[in-house]
């Protein structure tokens, strides 16, 4: 029986985040401030989590002012919980009807936070773009989460809600049966430029040294292969010139993929046709190629090795062409900054069965927002988070560890997303 969330419920906050001093934290809590209006009965009830009281104050302080909303340090409860105290994270999760842990890279910290959550009865989202550690947790608390009626739902981010989302706005706005989907991700910056936080770095350099991890894991996941509906997808190459989006391409290598794939294995476990994806990033022109080649080849080498790991983690903005920094970017570079997901998907029209012959029919659509890292973030997380609290009788009977799109593909989450600035649109 699946815990649902009700007002009734005795817990005093309906969402907690933990992990709220973080450089992503804080935006997630400005977000939460933002749309504290926007559950049943107008009033949300919330709290703000994290290892160090001093932090948290600040953090709280800082938000009310860039807000103007004093109200909130009296509103907003501090919790000091640490992911090495699991008493401390018992805690915490008993407090709250959803937590949003932004404590990561996820590797290190995820796992302790979903297992008190499974065990206290708490909900969680998070926004890890680590494929490793999302596909272990379905792998290892699936079966209790869903004894415990709670729902764990990974990737609640940039990485990979506007990817699994787009996949399935694309298939629902598909007249007939929709077989594939390419997507190709391009990001822009304004005249300030733009970088991502250290946090994302860490992640992706622990998370690369350990990926041949993942296919033992994908083994014992999923014994069996998705089937493939229609006419195969085809496969790129490493570097590409993309006609789709006028530049050139490369295969995504964040968490879009993994989890695009493990929605559509769940929905081809409800009887639904898998779509296949495949998902690439613009890269820009020739100049942007060689950058791009190059520090490929040294995070390559180095990742390998502790001590290049090491020298990779010491100087993110050195080894990534300034993409990466320990500063990460300031609101003015958000500002300016957007991203764009063009969806380009076949099949097959109604009446026409996807086992013969060619896709005769198309689809383009797009999903476009703000700043990826920290505004588009916080915003797909707060809404999947809320989504949770408003919508239970719209999300999977059972608990247990999921996808966004498979927790989500019956509810108003795009409908939510589309009025924060995360838009949807067929072309
Ligand atoms: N999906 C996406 O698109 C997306 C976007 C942005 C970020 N992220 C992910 O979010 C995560 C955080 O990134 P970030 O840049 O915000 O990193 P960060 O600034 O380093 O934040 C990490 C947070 O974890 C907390 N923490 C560390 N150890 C802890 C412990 N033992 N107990 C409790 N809290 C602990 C830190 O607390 P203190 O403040 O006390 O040090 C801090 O609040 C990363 O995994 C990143 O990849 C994902």
């Amino acid at each position: 029986m699946a815990a649902r969330s009700s007002s009734s419920s005795p817990r005093p906050y309906q969402l907690i985040v933990f992990g709220a001093s973080g450089f992503t934290g804080r935006f997630v809590v400005e977000e939460v401030a933002r749309s504290s209006a926007e559950v049943p009965g107008g009033k949300l009830t919330w709290a703000i989590a994290g290892r160090s009281r001093d932090k948290l104050e600040k953090v709280l302080q800082e938000t009310a002012d860039q807000l103007g909303k004093p109200e909130l340090q009296s509103e907003v409860e501090i919790i000091v919980a640490d992911v090495s105290e699991p008493d401390s994270l018992a805690a915490m999760c008993k407090l709250g009807q959803v937590i949003l842990t932004c404590v990561g890279p996820y590797r290190f910290y995820g796992e302790p936070v979903v297992k008190a959550c499974v065990e206290n009865g708490a909900h969680c989202v998070d926004i890890s773009g680590e494929p490793q550690f999302l596909e272990s947790m379905q792998l290892n608390y699936d079966s209790a989460a869903a004894d415990g009626g709670v729902y764990i739902v990974g990737s609640c981010g940039f990485d990979s809600i506007p990817a699994d989302m787009g996949v399935l706005y694309t298939r629902d706005q598909f007249k007939g049966t929709l077989t594939a989907v390419e997507s190709f991700l391009t990001a822009s910056t304004g005249p300030e430029g733009g970088c991502i936080h250290d946090g994302t770095w860490q992640s992706a350099v622990y998370g690369m040294a350990d990926s041949e991890k993942l296919k033992s894991l994908r083994k014992q996941l999923n014994p069996k292969p998705l089937p493939v509906i229609g006419a195969k997808i085809k496969r790129r190459s490493a570097l590409f010139y993309s006609n789709e989006i006028q530049q050139y391409a490369v295969p995504f290598m964040g968490s879009d993929p993994s989890v695009v794939k493990r929605t559509q294995r769940f929905l081809s476990e409800e009887q639904q046709t898998p779509v296949q994806y495949g998902a690439y990033a613009g890269v820009g022109g020739i100049s942007s190629v060689i950058k791009l080649l190059f520090a490929a080849f040294i995070f390559s080498l180095f990742v390998k090795f502790s001590f290049g790991r090491n020298l990779l983690i010491k100087f993110p903005e050195f080894f990534s062409f300034g993409y990466f920094s320990k500063k990460g970017p300031t609101r003015k570079q958000m500002e300016g900054s957007s991203f764009c997901f063009a969806f380009f998907g076949e099949g097959y029209t109604e009446g026409q069965d996807p086992s013969q012959g060619k896709p005769n029919a198309k689809i383009r659509t797009l999903v476009r927002g703000p700043e990826a890292g920290y505004v588009a973030t916080p915003i797909a997380m707060v809404q999947a988070a809320l989504t949770i609290l408003s919508e239970p009788d719209a999300l999977p009977k059972k608990g247990g560890v999921y996808t966004p799109g498979a927790v989500f593909a019956k509810t108003s989450l795009i409908e939510r997303l589309d009025k924060h600035g995360i838009h949807f649109s067929v072309l």
